[in-house]
């Protein structure tokens, strides 16, 4: 099978988590975009990547490259693609488009002349012309424009890879999935130490480490992506995927994983929702003020991410909670490492603590940043050097 550019977007301030997944993976990293990293690779390597990546968002395989200064260049194009090969003429398809040239002012308008071209063409071949409309959840066409060059990509994922599936109870401000995702794989914790989530909200952070944890693909929870709706789609080939994916799975994990939250009603959706991606027996949930959550003896991950605030008045009360947080993190989290999701940078300093590292990174559109604090268990100026096979921690 012929081998071809396969771009796998992802927020900003991912690339470079999604890079080393790519690498983990076995795909050779041809370039680190903004908003993504260009591998390459067959349409079964695309179905793999849709399976294993955690990071990604949607898995683009590149069908053509080329030069367009209009939209009626554009059409012109974009209809000499056999499309006929790929989507079925008794089918559904969207087209999606990121259009960045100064001859078209609405991208619409391109998303339309890219899927008038796609359906003419099928309809001249086989005399049908497939539906289309908005819906992701079948053939999927996107048209990358800027300038004057076009590239034109099946779109293998469909509805994008952060939707899981298993997130049924959202809550107030959940975190994004691929995003908590890339926090943990962030954090390194690899499911061998203790991973604590106080302030746990809907769960995704906790339900990311136990995929994590575990080593099991996120895909295997989706039953649905857009490579199934491409001809020549082999359902028998794509159950081998998933398989030799479930080969991997470890049976139960060495560390543990806490999750606690003030608001019953966000454990019983964080449970319900660990429960609907297999992992509720490998969380230890409770009810507390984060302040009260065990921290079990011998380290590990501890990662807060409390509500940023916007009006004034919240922001005057998350004061004294990042304050509080501080407090925990430095009297009760000795020997772990600890992390700070937070939108907020002026908040993030009432933490009190300086940040050993901080990562960049997008919460729905919002700049946000991941702070890691080292708690040093007993003061750094007293501790022992370290001496040969000693564990630091
Ligand atoms: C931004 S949300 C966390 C979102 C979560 N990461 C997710 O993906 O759903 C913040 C959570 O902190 C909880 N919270 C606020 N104050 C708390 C406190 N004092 N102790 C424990 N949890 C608290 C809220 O109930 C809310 O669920």
């Amino acid at each position: 099978m012929r081998k071809v550019p396969i771009l796998v977007t992802c927020p900003k301030g991912i690339p470079a988590i999604l890079k080393q997944e790519l690498i983990l993976y076995g795909f050779p990293v041809l370039a680190e975009r903004i908003a993504g990293v260009e591998t390459e690779g067959t349409l079964e390597d695309a179905q793999r990547l849709n399976l294993l990546v955690r990071t990604g968002h949607r898995v683009l395989f590149l069908l053509a490259e080329f030069k367009a200064n209009n939209s009626d260049e554009l059409y012109r194009r974009v209809a000499a693609i056999d499309w006929e090969a790929y989507v079925p003429e008794d089918g559904y398809l969207c087209v999606t488009s990121t259009v960045v040239n100064p001859t078209i002012t609405d991208s619409r308008y391109a998303t339309l002349r890219c899927k008038d071209a796609i359906v003419d063409r099928i309809r001249d071949k086989t005399g049908r012309r497939p539906d289309s409309g908005p819906e992701r959840d079948r053939s999927v066409v996107h048209l990358y424009w800027k300038d004057d060059t076009c590239s034109v990509y099946l779109d293998t994922s469909g509805e994008p890879l952060s939707r899981r599936g298993y997130r049924k109870i959202p809550l107030g401000a959940p975190m994004q999935e691929t995003l908590a995702a890339a926090v943990i794989l962030a954090t390194g914790w690899d499911g061998s130490s203790v991973f604590i989530n106080p302030m746990c909200g809907s769960g995704t952070l906790a339900i990311e480490a136990a995929l994590i944890g575990l080593n099991r693909a996120p895909g295997l929870l989706r039953n649905n992506f857009g490579f199934m709706h491409i001809k020549g789609f082999s359902s028998s080939r794509w159950r081998e995927i998933r398989e030799k994916a479930k080969q991997g799975i470890e049976k139960s994990l060495s560390g543990r994983i806490i999750a606690t939250d003030i608001d019953p009603a966000a454990v019983e959706a964080a449970r319900k929702n660990a429960a609907t991606a297999g992992v509720e027996h490998l969380i230890e949930f409770g009810v507390c003020d984060f302040a009260e959550t065990p921290v079990p003896d011998g380290g590990g991950v501890v990662v807060m991410n409390p509500e940023y605030g916007e009006r004034m008045g919240e922001i005057a009360k998350l004061e004294v909670t990042y304050k509080r947080i501080g407090d925990f993190l430095k009297q009760k989290c000795l020997g772990y490492r600890g992390y700070l999701f937070t939108g907020n940078s002026g908040l993030a300093k009432k933490v009190s603590l300086k940040p050993k590292r901080t990562l960049p990174f997008f919460n729905s559109g919002i700049e946000c940043r991941l702070l890691e604090y080292e708690l040093y268990a007993g003061s750094k100026k007293n501790k022992k050097p370290k001496s040969a096979g000693s564990t630091p921690v």
